[in-house]
């Protein structure tokens, strides 16, 4: 490219890539890197390597009228932003390598006022450490650069759109960073940018999907308690419900997806002994799918008593939530590997409407699998699912409400 990047985007996935196109839509020059040289490829020709709804018409546009170039290397530029992966190492904790690593390649490059943000969900501290890391490397650089934090938090399916409106939380490691970060953000950004510092900036991400866990890790505890004492539990909630202020999200077959089946880790690795209720949570939500299948395998023994032959099974959903593709940390696929592991000449019928196939799974469609089973198994509440008519003599397990709600 001609013109000299302004950013440098390190990181060209589901969240690097929209906002490197985001920027590039605002006549900033961005030069994108990815160490998957598949991926600048597929960039650089003007199109996608992932599903995110109206991404590819940004990038083509963006390619187009060259304010988007990707590379597998890093040039000089005014700001750096780190969305490289943090995913987990060992027992459950958080790999801050590629957030090195991604550092490390742009701190020759660093000259003095640059601003360095990483946007990668990381531990507490993560940022201090990277500064500690660029100043070793760069000491005539000391206090002379802007360094901060700031989390990502948007929807897939929607992140076009979340990029511009969703609030931010910004925090530098010092009130000069934290000024130009606000200063970089407002440029693109519509929602409101809230001040604070990295740690807090680094903790708001981890504790937003802590939060969530912990309140589905509360209505996972209520299933299982109405279970043993014969209550509904979607009425019941419903009926909590309508206190004016009480709020009991919906259980479900555990916890999924790459946010907060994960990020609660990050609390629990560096403080263990104060973080008792986000750990339990994550085990009461770990605890349910396995809990699932269990009760399936028990539906299958009995029904083989009573019926004197194997029963046929339908597991419907594979995805981590309903009516989306995403089988990232999904428990109803946990769920049904588990269930498939005590197989024993059964018949399986495994539904994901949402994707044609499954590199593993044999998959059926749902109209087929409903006629056929004998046991009718509720993973994932799809919309597809809903209009499931009760047959007398089929058993049904919904463990995700499908049919409560
Ligand atoms: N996807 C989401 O919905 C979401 C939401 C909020 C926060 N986050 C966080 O944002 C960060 C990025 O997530 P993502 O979903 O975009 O990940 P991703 O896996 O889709 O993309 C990351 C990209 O970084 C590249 N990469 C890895 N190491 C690199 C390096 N050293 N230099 C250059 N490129 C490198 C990979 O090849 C990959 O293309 C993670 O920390 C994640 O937790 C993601």
């Amino acid at each position: 490219m001609d013109n000299k990047p302004n950013v440098v985007m390190v990181g060209l996935g589901y969240i690097g890539l929209p906002t490197a196109a985001l920027i590039a839509k605002n006549k900033t020059y961005v030069h994108g890197v990815d160490i998957n040289p598949e991926i600048v490829k597929t960039i650089n020709a003007g199109k996608i390597h992932i599903i995110e709804p109206e991404l590819d018409n940004a990038v083509e546009n963006a390619v187009k009228d060259g304010f988007l170039y990707a590379s597998t290397v890093p040039v000089e530029a005014d700001s750096y932003l780190i969305v490289v992966p943090t995913p987990f190492k060992g027992k459950n904790e958080p790999d801050i390598s590629f957030v090195e690593s991604a550092t490390k390649a742009i701190i020759p490059l660093l000259k003095e006022n640059d601003l360095y943000i990483i946007e990668s969900t990381s531990p507490i501290g993560t940022t201090e450490l990277m500064m500690n890391l660029i100043y070793s490397e760069r000491p005539e650089l000391k206090n002379k650069l802007n360094i901060a934090y700031c989390p990502e938090r948007v929807l897939p399916g929607n992140v076009m759109y979340e990029l511009v409106h969703n609030d931010r939380v910004i925090g530098g490691i010092n009130d000069e960073s934290t000024e130009k970060a606000v200063d970089f953000y407002r440029q693109f950004i519509k929602g409101d940018l809230h001040k604070t510092n990295a740690r807090t900036a680094e903790m708001c991400k981890l504790v937003e999907n802590s939060s969530r866990d912990v309140q589905i890790a509360f209505a996972n505890e209520l299933s299982l308690i109405c279970d043993k004492a014969d209550i509904n539990v979607w009425e019941l909630i419903k009926l909590a419900n309508k206190h004016p202020r009480v709020n009991i999200l919906q259980p479900g077959c555990g916890v999924g997806g790459h946010c907060i089946a994960v990020d609660p880790y990050f609390i629990v690795a560096d403080y263990p002994m104060e973080s008792k209720i986000i750990g339990t949570a994550r085990e009461i939500n770990n605890y349910k799918s396995f809990w699932c299948a269990e009760k399936v395998k028990n539906a299958k023994l009995e029904f083989e008593l009573q019926h004197g032959r194997k029963p046929r099974i339908a597991l419907l959903g594979l995805a981590f939530k309903p009516n989306i593709d995403d089988l990232r940390e999904s428990p109803a696929k946990y769920i049904v590997q588990k269930v498939l592991q005590n197989a024993n000449d059964e018949e399986y019928y495994i539904v994901e409407p949402n994707i044609n196939e499954h590199k593993v799974f044999k998959l059926t469609s749902y109209e087929e699998a409903i006629d056929k089973a004998d046991i009718i198994v509720f993973l994932v509440a799809h919309d597809e699912f809903k209009n499931y008519k009760a047959i007398k003599e089929k058993i049904v397990l919904d463990f995700c409400g499908a049919l409560n709600k």
